[in-house]
């Protein structure tokens, strides 16, 4: 049996992995949640899994959760910081499923890390933000780093076939988001409404507006820099609107390898939990009879800068990475608050970045002090 907890377990990579527990529930088995807003779902969740811990990030909607769930429940409840940490580095869990959105899952991520627990890295920001610093400590305390996100998941599976060494070129397809072939006289007057609108995946708001303004595609490539050691001149990132090739990998002699599925999370969530071994699903099956036409275009990296800004930062390097993780999470925020337009995403971040002296990450806490800087930055370009 494998225990495993689970940071933002009501999020929609959360629920999806707890999906995947119920469905192989005599091999796996939750031990500790976590989540901040969502009580009602963390109550359900508390009484159909039964885990040993629960930490809700705000103190007084733990005290809420408590009071409603029935006497005698065992999970013990925990709150803020300590308590996502606790659920990171809870004993009887081997893996941890860092499904948290934002910056927030690094120090957790971080904790779990130090203990020796297999990562299942939904939080991309972790490695962003944290870069070879996060890689460098997987690697001492022999915490193996298995990634979540679908791109990443498809690499790591071509890359199981080959070593490292004989890759070309890696190809990260990204779906375009709702605006593909949008002008930016178009972006000018994009609501939120229209931005969380994304064709083929179900997922949070922030990765939702992310995937819009092709942020989500940049910090893939950082993570993918940073999980494959490979450079970012290696990474190519490419337009495939049918979301079915998760990405691929060229090697040295030209010959390619790629992943392909449907857009159903629950399938890289599933390899990453019982990797190295495949299991059985009732998942849909892959028809591409039925899809027909797979096809594929450049990205438009005048209109959507953000990735642009992404390569730029993985050539500064340093703390640049998390800033404009930072800049883009604060960005999002008063955009889906309605403060700032769509545009203004991708013009702040370029500010915010213009103004960045970038220093090497000899610890975390340069990576949070990268953090409180930006975010007093961000303020004096609204
Ligand atoms: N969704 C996808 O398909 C997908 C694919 C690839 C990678 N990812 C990555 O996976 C991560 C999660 O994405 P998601 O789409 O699942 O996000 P989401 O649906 O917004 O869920 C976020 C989770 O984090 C919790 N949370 C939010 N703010 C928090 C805070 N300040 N402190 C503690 N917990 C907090 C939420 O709790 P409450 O709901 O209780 O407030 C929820 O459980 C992101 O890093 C994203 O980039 C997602």
């Amino acid at each position: 049996m494998k225990y495993i907890s689970i940071l933002g377990s009501t999020g929609s990579i959360g629920t999806q992995a707890l999906d995947v527990v119920r469905g192989h529930s005599d091999k796996i088995k939750v031990a500790a949640i976590s989540g901040n807003t969502n009580i009602e779902l963390l109550r359900k969740q508390i009484l159909e899994f039964n885990p040993d811990l629960c930490c809700v990030m705000d103190d007084n909607n733990a005290l809420e959760l408590k009071k409603h769930l029935p006497p005698h429940t065992r999970t013990e409840i925990v709150s803020g910081m300590e308590g996502l940490i606790a659920a990171a580095e809870y004993e009887k869990s081997q893996i941890i499923v860092t499904a948290v959105s934002g910056m927030i899952g690094l120090k957790p991520t971080v904790a779990a890390v130090k203990k020796g627990k297999t990562i299942a890295l939904a939080n991309k920001e972790t490695l962003v933000t944290g870069g070879n610093y996060i890689m460098n400590l997987s690697k001492k305390y022999k915490a193996p780093i298995i990634p979540v996100d679908s791109e990443h998941s498809a690499i790591f599976q071509c890359l199981m076939a080959n070593e490292n060494k004989a890759v070309n070129k890696i190809i990260l397809t990204a779906s375009g988001g709702p605006f593909r072939g949008k002008d930016k006289e178009f972006l000018k007057t994009v609501t939120v409404e229209d931005a969380l609108k994304h064709p083929n995946w179900s997922m949070g708001k922030k990765i939702t507006v992310d995937s819009a303004t092709l942020m989500n595609k940049g910090l893939e490539v950082i993570e993918a820099k940073f999980l494959f050691g490979i450079d970012p001149e290696q990474i190519e990132v490419i337009v495939h609107p049918q979301s079915i090739i998760h990405s691929g990998v060229e090697f040295i002699d030209h010959s390619t390898l790629a992943q392909l599925g449907l857009p159903d999370m629950r399938i890289p969530i599933q390899f990453a939990l019982f990797y190295p071994n495949r299991m059985e699903n009732n998942y849909k099956s892959l028809s591409l009879t039925d899809i027909g036409t797979l096809t594929f275009e450049k990205p438009d990296l005048k209109t959507f800068k953000c990735l642009s800004l992404a390569f730029e930062a993985l050539k500064a390097g340093g703390t640049m990475p998390a800033v404009l993780n930072a800049s883009n999470e604060a960005c999002v925020k008063l955009f889906l608050d309605k403060k700032i337009s769509f545009l203004d995403i991708g013009n702040i971040n370029e500010k915010v970045m213009l103004s960045h002296s970038p220093l090497e990450i000899d610890s975390i806490e340069t990576i949070l002090e990268a953090e409180e800087w930006t975010k007093q930055t961000v303020k004096k370009y609204i």
